[in-house]
């Protein structure tokens, strides 16, 4: 690669950093000015303010779905009035999940409730207990289609407080607003309820909806105050000064529960990469169609930079090895190409081993697809992929994915897609995923109609086609981009490549400390 092009490469991942960090920037502030300093005359802490004095000085804070719902609902900085994750309270790793009642008071959109539930999906697989700082109004409800009627949404944060519950998993919640409806019923199923005497409530109905109903005049106080449900209803356990003293409770709180379990598996002393992983920024090229080289990358990114190698000389575009991440050891699936029926042999035989050892699974994803042809379906490639998917799917250690350049169609799926539920995904900001690229899109659809047009009998020019062909490249390339994948909490998160080993080390740690189940793989068919 010429100086000039590592430049070039260097300026437009600077400039993918940049849109990001404002991006979060602007999660980071949540609500308007104005809903802001509202909230703070009355003497209240924001979201951000609330988490940081209840984790640990200096704990790290790994966020689930930090831009979610960017742009979706008019006036909602991304992040859906949520936030949700893993931070350390007295050296334990405990879920945050903390409304922001100065978005739209904290009630509950579609998104919120998908990201709530998601986080409670990864405490749940990771045994952290919960703390959640309620602040909310409940539903949204011009949003009920979203919110009401289906599983994953609001019906299943109750379902999975009381199945985390129910296996031990603690649930501790702080009411620190108006707490309305769902709002009420979230701190309601938990273990154990803080309340902040004078601007905590817990009502199913406020006070003007009892009126409506029932013609009753109560006070918020009296409906559901401090002192009411913690001395004559029971509702609530204990109660607090204000929003710090609640942190403080809470804290206190998770210090008497039952110490996190050691890790089991090893840790090696962790080393730094060969290469330092801003080279990442120059390596990945500007230009989306040029494939990265994988090993460069691995260089940056793995202890030492280095990797045990299995099976080098065959299919080798699929590296797969094992290495350590922050001293903690993991089996590598990384793509250096498109997948033949030789890499996904290799690959359910390098799952298999991960499984039989015990080894967590990093899938770094940069593929555009398996490969098509005659050759490669007398091959097999159907029934190889079919084995690679077996392995992939069926496994039961850890898997943790990563988008670091263009990931499409099956191809996306078996370097454990979403739907294969890994225990956490995200992309890089020049990730991509879509069913196929958007040349391949255009070009598919174009032919489609082509083959339309000519059977009536009728001539299509090639300015035609292409003026046809411009807006589905678009809609592709807007569809595959990381923002949007983030948006719709298709993945956890964007992460800037420097991000991604502090947070992997994080995420293994966490996962070294759960029993694998045993995996019982699917019929590998011959
Ligand atoms: N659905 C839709 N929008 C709601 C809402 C709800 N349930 N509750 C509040 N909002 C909106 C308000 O319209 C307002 O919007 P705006 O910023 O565009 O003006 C914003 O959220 C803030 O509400 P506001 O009442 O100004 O703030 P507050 O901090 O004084 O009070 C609540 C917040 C949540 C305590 C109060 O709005 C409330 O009691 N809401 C009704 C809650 C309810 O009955 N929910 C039942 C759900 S099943």
């Amino acid at each position: 690669m010429s100086n000039d092009e590592i430049e070039a490469n260097e300026r437009a991942y600077r400039r993918l950093l940049e849109d990001l960090f404002e991006a979060r920037r602007r999660a980071w502030l949540g609500g308007s000015e104005s809903a802001r300093t509202r909230h703070r005359e009355r003497n209240r802490l924001l979201v951000r303010e609330r988490i940081e004095l209840l984790l640990d000085e200096g704990s790290p804070f790994v966020e689930l779905g930090e831009l979610a719902g960017e742009g979706m609902y008019e006036g909602v900085a991304p992040g859906a009035g949520i936030v949700t994750g893993v931070g350390l309270i007295r050296e334990r790793a405990c879920m945050v999940i903390a409304n922001d009642p100065t978005v739209k008071g904290g009630t509950y959109f579609g998104m919120t409730c998908r990201k709530h539930v998601r986080a409670q999906r990864f405490a749940m697989q990771h045994r952290l207990p919960c703390v959640t700082l309620v602040d909310s109004g409940g539903a949204f409800l011009p949003d009920q289609a979203n919110i009401f009627p289906d599983d994953g949404l609001f019906g299943s944060i109750f379902r999975n407080q009381v199945e985390m519950s129910g296996r031990g998993i603690a649930q501790i919640a702080v009411v620190l607003g108006a707490c309305t409806a769902g709002g009420a019923y979230i701190p309601a199923l938990c273990d154990e309820v803080v309340i902040v005497r004078g601007k905590g409530f817990m009502f199913l109905g406020g006070p003007q909806l009892v009126k409506a109903a029932t013609g009753e005049i109560v006070d918020a106080e009296r409906l559901g105050g401090a002192d009411m449900h913690s001395r004559v209803s029971g509702v609530t356990d204990h109660v607090a000064d204000d929003d710090g003293h609640a942190m403080a409770i809470a804290r206190q709180l998770v210090q008497e529960l039952p110490p996190m379990r050691a890790p089991l598996r090893d840790r090696a002393p962790v080393r730094e990469p060969a290469r330092p992983v801003t080279d990442v920024y120059r390596i990945v090229s500007a230009n989306p169609r040029k494939p990265t080289p994988a090993r460069e990358i691995l260089e940056c990114l793995l202890d030492g930079g280095e990797m045990t190698e299995f099976k080098a000389e065959f299919g080798p575009t699929l590296i797969t090895g094992f290495a350590r991440i922050g001293g903690w050891q993991v089996g590598v699936l990384a793509n250096d190409g498109v997948l033949f029926t030789e890499c996904a042999a290799k690959a359910t035989h390098f799952i298999d081993l991960c499984c039989k050892r015990d080894i967590p699974l990093l899938f770094l994803a940069d593929v555009s697809g398996f490969m098509v042809g005659l050759e490669a379906e007398q091959g097999g490639i159907a029934k190889a992929g079919a084995r690679f998917i077996t392995a992939m799917s069926s496994a039961r250690v850890p898997r943790f994915t990563i988008i670091t350049g263009g990931s499409y169609g099956a191809g996306y799926l078996a370097m454990c897609g979403r739907a294969f539920r890994p225990n956490a995904m995200f992309m890089w900001p020049n990730g991509r995923a879509a069913i196929m690229g958007p040349e391949q899109a255009a070009l598919t659809l174009a032919m489609v109609k082509r083959q339309n047009l000519e059977a009536q009998g009728l001539a299509w020019s090639d300015d035609e086609e292409e003026a046809f062909k411009a807006p589905i490249r678009e809609q592709y390339e807007t569809f595959a981009a990381a923002r949007n994948f983030a948006r719709h909490l298709w993945v956890d998160g964007i992460l800037d490549p420097a991000e991604t080993r502090p947070v992997m080390t994080l995420l293994l740690d966490l996962a070294s400390r759960v029993p694998s189940e045993p995996t019982q793989f699917g019929v590998f068919r011959m």
